[in-house]
């Protein structure tokens, strides 16, 4: 369902028609498993090849690389904190994970962008705080700028459908 720009869907990231995709990456941006195999896997050795020039990606930060054999043109791949608690700095490293990210959307003049719920699988963040998070850096892009990308949140499973559904109808 569409809420003003932003849109939900329980796809594979991988199969999207959109023009970028994120990467919920690690530090090394070698690939690893959950979203971030799946979309190595899917772009082929060439994602990797492009990714092991780009010398790795601090937590909260993000780099773009071609899609090469995805639908998307572009994937940007970004770092989440791993969950410790909530108490060393992970709500704003997520955040600027979200806006690092639409930073490059608007430098590669990108017009529609698929999220995956960063953070929220191996990486252990609660998926309503990192919902949350990700609706509101959304909307402020959203409000920021005159020709906004179209933004899809993937939610991969009904707790987070869940979670990105309440986010939504209640901040
Ligand atoms: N398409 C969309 N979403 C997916 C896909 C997919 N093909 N596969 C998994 N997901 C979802 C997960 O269900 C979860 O909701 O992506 C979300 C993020 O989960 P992870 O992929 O585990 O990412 P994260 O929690 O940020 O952990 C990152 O995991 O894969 C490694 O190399 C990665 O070390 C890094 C860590």
């Amino acid at each position: 369902m569409a809420h003003n720009g932003i849109e939900l869907t329980k796809e594979d990231i991988t199969t999207l028609a959109v023009e970028g995709i994120v990467n919920a990456a690690n530090n090394s941006l070698l690939g690893g498993g959950g979203v971030d195999g799946a979309i190595h896997r899917a772009a082929g050795p060439e994602l990797l090849a492009e990714c092991q020039k780009l010398g790795g990606c601090p937590t909260g930060e993000a780099r773009i690389t071609k899609g090469y054999k995805l639908p998307a043109t572009w994937v940007i791949h970004t770092v989440g904190p791993v969950w410790h608690g909530g108490t060393q700095g992970e709500p704003e490293l997520l955040a600027h994970c979200y806006r690092n990210c639409f930073y490059l959307v608007r430098e590669y003049s990108i017009m529609s962008i698929a999220f995956p719920a960063i953070s929220t699988g191996v990486y252990g963040y609660p998926k309503d705080e990192a919902a949350r998070i990700a609706v509101r850096e959304a909307r402020r892009y959203l409000a920021e700028n005159e020709n906004p990308a179209a933004i899809l949140f993937v939610c991969f499973n009904d707790a987070t459908r869940l979670a990105y559904q309440h986010a939504l109808t209640t901040s």
